[in-house]
């Protein structure tokens, strides 16, 4: 278990997790604003989706990988994943290092970008029925508006990999088509899956509404986090990046490769005994 206080824990990886290839766009601006740190990431390509599983089991996991996480001495855990965010947050929070969620970011984004207050949510099951950015959204302002939606077609989706194919474009305009008589102005993408869906959802949407994925807030606040504990790694070289899959690493690897733009990707297998 790493010791807060000594120096050399800066060097020490940040964890970071999600049930698939979501919480790759985590990544992506973890990189971008904290290029030194070194990060472990962590896609349960075996279990996913998580969203559409019970909190229990979806609890069960998050501390499985969290765990993990702990062993490859991790100095503070990001759960890239709305949905283990919405229901496991705070179990994990019992943790010997921060843990930082996606959501609290993604409804402070939210509250910033909108005007009129009339909000859309779209998410997992687990994420929706957990009403966690109502409740987040509600607390930044009570006179938001917020409807709710789950997708659970999209995680699939992204999964393979069908970010802007045709019947992608046909599920969201169904999916969507609530929201177009409520007059939003903001959209909270509360899946991490769902910003590689961008491009369609924007489309469908149109540009008057402003999509929120909360991926750019948490990196925020994991440096923010890192400096107030002060855990910043100040080495001068640039961070190692480190994945994990626990089920067709391959595959995993090649789409991360596409999604990152880095053509070194390799993940590693990884397996859990028993759920
Ligand atoms: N990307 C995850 C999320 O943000 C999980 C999606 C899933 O596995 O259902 O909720």
């Amino acid at each position: 278990m790493p010791n807060l206080n000594m120096n050399d824990n800066k060097q020490l990886p940040i964890g970071v997790f999600d049930s698939g290839l979501g919480g790759l766009t985590v990544v992506k601006e973890l990189s971008k604003i904290l290029p030194k740190e070194n990060l472990i990431y962590v896609g349960d390509t075996a279990r996913v989706p998580y969203g559409t599983k019970s909190p229990d089991i979806i609890r069960r996991y998050a501390q499985q990988i969290a765990f993990f996480l702990l062993q490859k001495r991790a100095k503070m855990i990001v759960v890239a994943c709305n949905t283990a965010s919405a229901v496991a947050l705070k179990t994990l929070r019992g943790l010997p290092v921060p843990v930082v969620g996606v959501i609290d970011p993604g409804a402070r984004a939210a509250i910033l970008s909108t005007v009129t207050m009339r909000v859309g949510v779209i998410g997992t099951p687990a994420t929706v029925a957990s009403h966690a950015y109502k409740k987040a959204i509600r607390k930044y302002s009570s006179r938001a508006k917020v409807w709710e939606k789950p997708c659970p077609l999209f995680v699939p989706l992204v999964e393979e990999g069908w970010l802007t194919h045709p019947l992608t474009k046909k599920i969201a305009e169904e999916y969507l088509r609530p929201f177009i008589s409520k007059k939003l102005d903001t959209l909270v993408l509360g899946c991490t899956h769902y910003p590689l869906l961008k491009e369609t959802l924007s489309s469908v949407m149109g540009k008057k509404v402003a999509l929120i994925d909360s991926a750019f807030e948490t990196a925020r606040e994991v440096k923010q986090l890192l400096e107030k504990n002060n855990l910043l790694n100040a080495s001068s070289k640039k961070g190692k990046l480190t994945f994990f899959a626990t089920d067709r690493p391959h595959s995993f690897s090649r789409l991360a490769q596409q999604f990152l733009g880095r053509r070194s990707i390799q993940a590693k297998r990884l397996t859990f005994d028993s759920i």
